[in-house]
């Protein structure tokens, strides 16, 4: 170990893949009002507290997981395949000379970057949750946001436990996805922690574990992601009832700043980005495979690639109206994401009914009982 290290004992200058160092700049916050104000939190609270759910006993992990089978029913799905079979016909192609076996290497691939995503975001959770727990003013805030680190470790751990057990060496974590969950982790805003996560990113979540839900029979990972559900439906929830509170004694410049993030967060990371090691590990090479997608890509029907975006602002929309932030500043948010079309979504069906939807611990145990 070197001299000039952070305190950590590992020098940030260390080339140690195994960690990642990030500094926050947020001050940490004692509060000695222990009074239980906020009636909605106490709430939240009890709820998580009766919701906890056990990832060793809860899961049958003896259950027997065939990726070919797991990622043939994710054929239709999974949006890399239909981009590489279309690419497969293109003059020069690398995939010409593909067959089933391949595609369907291909798919358990995308599936293992994916579920990777998810293990990678819910470590940044956990993490963005304990910061909440230290910097939030509120008791009734620090109280439950203890109880959502818990669950963040919990779902860190299925989805580290079902690749490492079932499918096989895990992906990095995917380089925007890094940047945003650091982004916020650095911020010296407390709210921004929330804004970022319980509300982007969740809804992120929401859309994206949901729909994998929606098309795979595999029984092990269907109850994981409802169970994992059913937590993060509460998050969001969490994040709604502080920041509604919080955002009505912000002024005006404040509150374009939180308005001036979100736009940030959605329309211009609205590109999501490809993940070279799929290639690499399908023999291909990113730098070879990359033209044919995309220009593959720009042949398939949009409809592939807005299903997600719907699942995604459908949930996020019609959260962000119930922060006020739509309409703040003369409706400076509106308007932004009136021109990126974002607007229809303002009334979609929101995570209110995803709570009630995804009470899953809650209704295994009254079927158990
Ligand atoms: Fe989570
Ligand atoms: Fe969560």
């Amino acid at each position: 170990m070197t001299e000039h290290t952070t305190g950590t004992g590992i020098d940030p200058g260390d080339a140690d893949e195994a960690v990642k160092l990030i500094v926050d700049n947020a001050p940490r916050m004692y509060t000695w009002s222990y009074e239980r104000e906020r009636g909605q939190l106490i709430s939240l609270y009890e709820k998580a507290m009766a919701s906890q759910w056990n990832s060793a006993t809860d899961l049958d992990w003896s259950i027997d997981v065939d990726p070919e089978a797991l990622a043939a029913a994710s054929a239709e799905q999974a949006v890399i395949v239909q981009v590489a079979r279309a690419a497969a016909s293109l003059p020069g192609s690398p995939f010409a000379s593909w067959g089933e076996r391949e595609f369907t290497a291909l798919g358990i691939e995308a599936l293992k970057a994916q579920l990777s995503q998810f293990m990678h975001g819910e470590q940044g959770a956990m993490i963005v949750a304990a910061k909440i727990t230290e910097t939030v003013p509120w008791i009734d805030a620090k109280y439950y946001a203890a109880t959502q680190t818990m669950d963040e470790a919990r779902h860190t751990e299925v989805f580290a436990r079902y690749l490492h057990t079932k499918l096989g060496e895990a992906y990095p974590m995917n380089p925007p996805l890094e940047a945003q969950i650091t982004a916020l982790v650095e911020d010296s805003r407390w709210d921004i922690a929330y804004l970022g996560m319980q509300i982007v990113i969740e809804s992120l979540a929401l859309a994206a574990f949901g729909s994998l839900l929606r098309w795979t029979e595999e029984p092990l990972l269907r109850k994981l992601l409802r169970y994992v559900l059913s937590d993060e439906a509460r998050h969001v929830a969490f994040g709604v009832i502080s920041l509604t509170e919080y955002y009505e004694h912000l002024s005006a410049a404040e509150l374009r700043d939180r308005q001036e993030f979100l736009a940030e967060n959605t329309i211009r990371n609205r590109t999501r980005s490809a993940i070279p090691e799929i290639w690499e590990r399908m023999g291909v090479g990113f730098e070879r495979a990359a033209p044919y997608l995309s220009e593959a890509a720009r042949t398939l029907d949009r409809s592939v690639f807005t299903n997600f975006d719907e699942a995604f602002f459908s949930k996020l929309v019609p959260n962000v109206r119930k922060l006020g932030l739509l309409d703040a500043n003369d409706g400076h948010l509106r308007r932004l994401w009136a021109d990126a079309g974002l607007m229809r979504w303002e009334y979609a069906d929101d995570t209110a009914t995803d709570y009630a939807t995804y009470d899953a611990v809650a209704a295994d145990r009254a079927a158990a009982s």
